[in-house]
């Protein structure tokens, strides 16, 4: 099995997100001796956002790039790459304001692209990157599994639905929530390492 970890929280070994990842990577390898491991911390090694020459490049067809475009494209080449020889993918994903952290959301706009790894056949659009199992590991300082602020949750619903759209419908997520929550914080950790299920 060929594993591929992505890290957004700029955190380290603080990060909750990141030592949830790390659980279901160890699991993933326990279950499959046989695997190879890429880990990827997008806060380290950050996608710069989608500028002009980006989104020209993707959109002109190879043959007609100049070497800027070509160099524009390079990033995003190499990611849909690295994550079509995926097997299984975990993507760490701590909760910024609602939604997932901007290191997260640059490497998705590198990765979804019209032709590569989604495609509208007439109307439908259909899912280009598929067999593969996807484990996120969201951490949050609040509770939004269940209670009046799961509507606020937009980590998990976007995650689902953009590598969804992609054709990556295999997807489990686990969460350490709570935190910031006293009472909650102590134990939060643990829960959600219990919880894993591949
Ligand atoms: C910039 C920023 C924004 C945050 N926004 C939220 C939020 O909207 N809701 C929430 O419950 N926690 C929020 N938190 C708390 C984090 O989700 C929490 O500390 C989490 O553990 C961070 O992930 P990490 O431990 O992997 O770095 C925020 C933290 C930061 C630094």
């Amino acid at each position: 099995m060929k594993i591929l970890h992505l890290i957004s929280s700029p955190r380290g070994e603080a990060s909750f997100s990141v030592k949830l990842g790390r659980a279901i990577v160890s699991e993933l390898q326990s279950a499959h001796p046989d695997h190879t491991l890429i880990t990827h911390d997008l806060t380290a090694t950050p996608f710069p956002h989608l500028e002009e020459a980006h989104i020209t490049s993707f959109f002109t067809p190879e043959e007609k790039r100049t070497p800027e475009l070509v160099e524009a494209v390079k990033h995003s080449d190499e990611a849909i790459a690295e994550l079509m020889n995926a097997d299984a993918v975990v993507i760490d994903a701590p909760m910024y304001n609602f939604g997932i952290p901007s290191t997260l959301k640059t490497w998705i706009d590198h990765i979804a692209r019209a032709g590569k790894t989604f495609k509208y056949d007439g109307k439908t659009p259909e899912g280009l990157v598929t067999n593969k199992k996807v484990y996120l590991a969201i951490s949050s300082g609040g509770v939004y599994s269940e209670g009046f602020m799961k509507a606020y949750d937009f980590t998990e619903s976007y995650l689902r639905a953009v590598l969804g759209f992609m054709g990556m419908t295999d997807i489990k997520a686990f969460r350490v929530e709570g935190v910031k929550v006293p009472g909650m914080q102590e134990t939060a950790l643990d829960k959600a390492i219990q919880a894993i299920e591949l």
